[in-house]
Order: C-alpha cells, then structure tokens, then sequence
C-alpha cells in the first residue's frame, strides 16, 4: 500500500483524491490545501488526514507519493520541497509556467532521485491510444499531417482567465502539445500560430486569446495543426487525425451511447460528453496506474520533466509567434 498526500483539493484534485482511494494500490492519507476547510472537507471522505501545511504532511514518514493539483504557478516550489522529503511525485500539468522554475526543480530532482511524472493525462486515453499504437505498427507509413482539435465548451472564470494571460496555450494546448511528440515520436522545430477573441466582452472581458490555429513542422519534416476554441457549443471536441503515406487514422468524439435515432427529420445521436471529467475519465485511471506501477517496479514513470519542459517550450514558442505574427524556431 502506497500512502499519498493530495496537494490541492480544488476542481481536479477530489478526482485523483478518489481514484488513490480506489486504487488497490493506494490510500489517500493526507489531503494539504492552503484552504483549510477544502482540505477536511475531501480528508473526511476517505479517512484521510487534512492539513493547511505542506510541511507537516511531508513529514509524515508513511507517505511514499505527492499527487500535485494546485494551480500552475505554484507547482515548482511544491515538487521541490516534495523531492527534498523523498516523495515521488505525480504533477498536473504543466509543471509550473515558469521555465527558470522548471528548470531549477530539473536539478532538484537530479540530486534527490524522486521518481517524478507530469499528469499528460490523454497519452492514456485508450482511443488515443490506439491511434498512437497503430502509427507505431505502420499502419499509416511515414506520418505526413497530424491534426488535433482540441475544443473546450466553455471559457474559464475571469478570475482564471487573468491569473493565466494565453492560457488557451499554456493549460489547454499544452496538452496537444504534448500529444504531437508522442503520437510521433518526433520534436517540432517550427511554429506559428494565430490566436483571435471571439467570445464576448462579458464573458472574456480580459481579451485573452479564446481561439488558436497553430502550425507546426516537425523535424522528420511532418506538419502539424492544433485547433482550439472556448466555445464549443456542441460539447467538449476531441478529435486527431493522423494521415501517412498509407493512409489515416482517426481518433473520433466520445457519446453517452453509440445509439443512433433514425427519423423523418434525419439522424439523431447523444450529444457529446461535456467535459473532460467525462470525456477523459479512464485516462485519469490509467495514468494513476501507470504512476503506481512505475513506483512499485522502480522504473521512470512513462513522462518525466524533460516531457513536461518541452510541451512548456512550445507553448512559450506560440505565445510568441501569437504575439509577433512570426513563425519562431524552436529550441529545448
Ligand atoms: N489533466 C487535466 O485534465 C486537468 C484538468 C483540470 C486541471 N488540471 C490542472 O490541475 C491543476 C489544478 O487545477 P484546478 O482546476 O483543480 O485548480 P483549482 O483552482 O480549482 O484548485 C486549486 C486548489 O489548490 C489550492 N492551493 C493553491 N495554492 C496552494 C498551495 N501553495 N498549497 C496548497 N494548496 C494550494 C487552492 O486553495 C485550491 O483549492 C492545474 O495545474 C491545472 O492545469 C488538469
């Protein structure tokens, strides 16, 4: 049994505090949140451990693992001080905003050892999956284009918005990202991208950007598209496709159901999951397996800080070429 402590009980965290408590594996024994009452609160539910303190929990000898799901900015300091006790770590993206930070924790975590793995959760999404396997095995040739749309339903809070300017690239897209380099195996070297508000003053009143087209090329010479919006209006919009040589291969949406009505008004389907909750709930599962396994065999977790800092690199690169209207090289 592996004892964790969640850090952060906010929107993402209650959903790893019940997967470690589900997990045969696992027991959730602290939950550490500078909102003390969040903290008891999501504690009480699974006889764990609440506290406002980091330290105190840290210092409990019995916890093997730090699950890290408090807000970008704060990432850095936690994984450090979580590395210096000797717990593993489990991230959410990205690992912080700050490259000067992230990579300070890259030399912490050299010295402690800590194994250490960033939450790039769709890697474990089964459909995606079998996407990225089916490229491994050849079954499209040479990839040639890979598109990813990635399309949320709704924008964040203002409040959100303005702790995180361009957060469409660094929170949404930091996710495809990271999707481009593991379905091909391969680094971008160029980017270019173009970012529009189209959401109005009264929900996006700080005009940060709620609409991206981006353009990669990779260095194999594949080119790559990532599309995002914050108003789907339809539901949450997941979808890649990869086209080779050979052929293609598509990751479709996910619904309720596959039922299909058939009328005199046409076709009718559910209409698609809402949000990623919903749309990724197995891949939260899995990536909490993947970590759980790594620890328990004693091999690096499936993504490390070198994964976290590149997805990071390219979505600074973006913000760039969003703000300059220039393609801009990239470097790691
Ligand atoms: N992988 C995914 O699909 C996914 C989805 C949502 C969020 N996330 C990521 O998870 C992280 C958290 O997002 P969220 O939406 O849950 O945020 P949130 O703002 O809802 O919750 C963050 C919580 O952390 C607490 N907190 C803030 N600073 C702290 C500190 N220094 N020490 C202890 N507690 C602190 C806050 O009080 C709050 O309860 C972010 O990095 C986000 O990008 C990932």
């Amino acid at each position: 049994m592996l004892d964790f402590c969640l850090v952060g009980a906010g929107f993402i965290g209650p959903l790893h505090g019940a997967n470690v408590a589900a997990h045969p594996g696992a027991r959730l024994a602290w939950v550490v949140d500078l909102n003390v009452a969040a903290a008891r609160s999501l504690a009480h539910k699974y006889g764990a451990r609440a506290s406002g303190a980091l330290d105190e929990a840290l210092a409990d000898p019995r916890v093997r693992a730090v699950i890290i799901c408090t807000p970008p900015r704060t990432h850095a300091a936690i994984i450090e001080a979580a590395a210096r006790a000797g717990k593993a770590i489990f991230c959410e993206k990205p690992v912080d905003l700050d490259m000067a930070k992230v990579d300070a924790c890259a030399k912490v975590l050299a010295q402690t050892k800590v194994p250490f793995f960033v939450g790039f959760n769709r890697r474990f999404d089964p459909t995606h999956r079998a996407l990225h396997d089916a490229i491994r095995a050849g079954e499209i040739g040479r990839p040639e284009m890979l598109i990813l749309s990635s399309r949320d339903p709704e924008i964040s809070p203002p409040d959100v918005v303005a702790t995180t300017p361009y957060g469409i690239f660094y929170d949404t897209m930091i996710h495809d990202f990271d999707m481009l380099r593991f379905l091909l195996d391969d680094e971008p070297i160029e980017i270019f991208a173009r970012t529009a508000c189209m959401i109005d003053e009264k929900e996006n009143p700080h005009r940060d950007p709620d609409t991206a087209m981006v353009q990669l090329r990779m260095s194999s010479g594949a080119l790559v598209h990532v599309n995002s919006s914050f108003r789907a209006a339809y539901g949450y919009d997941q979808r890649i496709e990869a086209f080779g040589e050979k052929g293609m291969v598509v990751s479709t949406n996910h619904h309720p159901t596959s039922l299909e009505r058939h009328g005199k008004d046409g076709i009718r389907r559910d209409p698609l999951l809402y949000f990623f909750i919903d749309r990724y709930e197995q891949s939260y599962k899995r990536e909490l397996d993947a970590f759980i396994g790594a620890l328990e065999t004693a091999t690096p977790p499936a993504i490390g800080l070198d994964d976290g800092r590149r997805a990071l690199a390219i979505a600074e690169a973006g913000v760039r070429s969003a703000k300059t209207g220039m393609p801009v090289a990239l470097s790691y």
